[in-house]
């Protein structure tokens, strides 16, 4: 499988077609080896991660990227160091985030996951940084391991990429996600929707100008072959009054069992989690066997495997 270095993955625009074709087809190998043989270790030469050591800081919440990250690292035999309660790190003393990212370069880990919730100039400050930094969920800009995450799940239930409809439900706004989507999913030939509430429609209409868009959710159901559906980011509207209540947005773009059945046999449901149960997606829609939000969560490991092979350089064998 061919690779070119990627010194930090900020976005999905640092990854050539050959960067992204070589995760989706190593994720597929690492998967296929973990269920036949329980782990991907005899997929590297072990030598190559022996001493290595990734560094995560995680200064927002995160389940499935902190923990999918450390288990992907630790199947490759990577050390992980974590710095996640900031209670019990300087930060809680009124050291800066970017102070605290200074600290974890001088220990010269061999790389830096980093979740936050952005800061000024963070992508400048973040390409300077002599470490190699993967972004883990950056503010509201993007999520780009989310995105291949999803792209990898829509191949693998749907078989392809490429033609797929897939519909964006809810607060584009403020999605990471969607914003990496935008990108990985255009280039890999998928077609886009989106069905928003306007106070919750992308800020970059330029970069959202070709997607097209649906008013009423059932119409986008009946043309899309993958919903995906947005957390709404209740932390981030604090700093704006949204215009309407959460009990509006389930009205009219939460997916339940009456928009299932609008939804194609052989379609696919995905949501990046955390979902809230209720407001975006019922329980029915959750166990509904088109729903394959737990396979985005395992499919989360295999992808991050393959990404800190990408970044760490490590040769792939394919047994
Ligand atoms: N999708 C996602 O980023 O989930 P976590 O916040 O749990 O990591």
């Amino acid at each position: 499988m061919k690779k070119s270095s990627v010194f930090s993955f900020l976005g999905i625009d640092d990854l050539s077609s050959d960067n992204i074709d070589f995760i989706l087809k190593t994720s597929a190998l690492f998967k296929k080896e973990f269920y036949e043989k329980g782990s991907i270790i005899h997929c590297i030469n072990p030598e190559q991660t022996k001493g290595l050591v990734v560094q995560l800081l995680f200064a927002e919440p995160s389940t499935r990227t902190r923990a999918s990250f450390e288990v992907a690292c630790g199947r490759l035999g990577i050390a992980i160091t974590s710095l996640w309660n900031l209670h019990f790190s300087s930060m809680a003393k009124g050291e800066t985030l970017e102070d605290t990212f200074q600290c974890l370069i001088a220990l010269r880990p061999d790389m830096i996951v980093l979740r936050c919730g952005g800061f000024k100039s963070a992508e400048s400050f973040l390409r300077s940084s002599p470490v190699p930094v993967v972004n883990a969920g950056l503010g509201t800009m993007e999520h780009p391991t989310q995105a291949l995450v999803d792209a990898f799940t829509i191949q693998e239930k749907r078989g392809k990429i490429e033609g797929e409809k897939v519909l964006i439900v809810g607060d584009v706004l403020h999605s990471r996600v969607a914003n990496s989507n935008l990108k990985l999913l255009t280039r890999l030939g998928a077609k886009l929707g989106m069905c928003t509430p306007e106070a919750l429609s992308p800020a970059d209409k330029q970069a959202w100008k070709d997607v097209e868009r649906f008013d009423s959710l059932e119409t986008g159901i009946k043309w899309a072959d993958v919903i995906m559906c947005l957390r709404v980011q209740r932390e981030r509207h604090s700093l704006r009054n949204i215009g309407f209540s959460m009990a509006e947005y389930r009205d009219n773009y939460r997916i339940a069992q009456e928009e299932m059945d609008l939804f194609r046999k052989d379609g696919v449901l995905l949501h990046p989690g955390p979902a809230m149960r209720g407001v975006e997606i019922s329980n029915q829609a959750v166990d509904d066997p088109r729903c394959h939000i737990i396979t985005q969560v395992e499919n989360g490991s295999y992808i991050r495997s393959a990404i800190v092979s990408l970044m760490l350089n490590l040769e792939i064998k394919s047994p």
